[in-house]
């Protein structure tokens, strides 16, 4: 069974995925990695972001290793990100990535922004996660401050703006509900009901797994 969560940034789809994962015993990719550790690499190595040929070496030289979210997670990475995300070579070079993960036996969840449409569109459940960009920026506001970071609110409002017009206006493979996927709009929900109404979801869909 694949689970493809799609999102815009501070919506909750990274704890939705994480906890459906240990709900239902199937291992989970966050794809927004991915697109972090591309951005890292060229950062590290002095590539300016829209350098594609560099970008996509870095992309084809991605393991897990790379994957380490202490130094992919912070303020900088996410709009880094969002800038070597829009670049088409890039996305082409990650898509058998995710699709071999997506591919195993036992299924997997999947998040990020095109698995619904782009990466696993016959994903038989869907879940589009949602809330207000006020309410995304207070909970990256609280995530970014507990890690040190020093910004302020609106600082963080304008990043999730940019984002999101960055990540829903670009050519390829766009932030965009797929047309069968179910809206989850977090706003008003703490993570423990986010996470039930997405295993109403999962449940409600008739393949799910024996529980782990
Ligand atoms: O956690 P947050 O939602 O802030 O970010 P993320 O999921 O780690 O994604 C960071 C950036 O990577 C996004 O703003 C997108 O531009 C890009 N991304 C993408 O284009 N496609 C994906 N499947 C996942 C992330």
């Amino acid at each position: 069974m694949i689970i493809a969560i799609d999102g815009p940034a501070a919506s909750g789809k990274g704890t939705i995925a994480r906890r459906l994962a240990a709900h239902y015993g199937l291992p989970h990719l966050d794809t927004g990695l991915l697109y972090r550790a591309v951005a890292r690499a060229l950062l590290d190595f002095d590539h300016p972001l829209g350098d594609e040929t560099a970008a996509v070496r870095a992309a084809q030289a991605l393991d897990r290793s790379h994957l380490d979210e202490t130094r992919l997670r912070g303020r900088e990475m996410g709009e880094a990100a969002s800038v070597v995300a829009a670049l088409p070579a890039v996305r082409a070079a990650l898509v058998d990535w995710q699709r071999a993960f997506a591919r195993r036996a036992e299924g997997a969840v999947l998040d990020g922004r095109d698995i619904g449409t782009v990466i696993c569109p016959d994903a038989p459940v869907k879940i589009f996660v949602t809330a207000t960009p006020e309410e995304r920026a207070r909970r990256r506001f609280r995530e970014l401050a507990g890690r040190g970071e020093s910004v302020t609110f609106e600082d963080v409002l304008d990043d999730i703006r940019r984002r999101d017009a960055r990540d829903s206006g670009r050519a390829t493979a766009p932030l965009a509900v797929a047309p069968d996927a179910r809206l989850l709009d977090t706003t008003s929900l703490d993570i423990e009901q986010a996470f039930r109404a997405a295993v109403a979801i999962v449940d409600a869909a008739g393949i799910a797994p024996a529980r782990a």
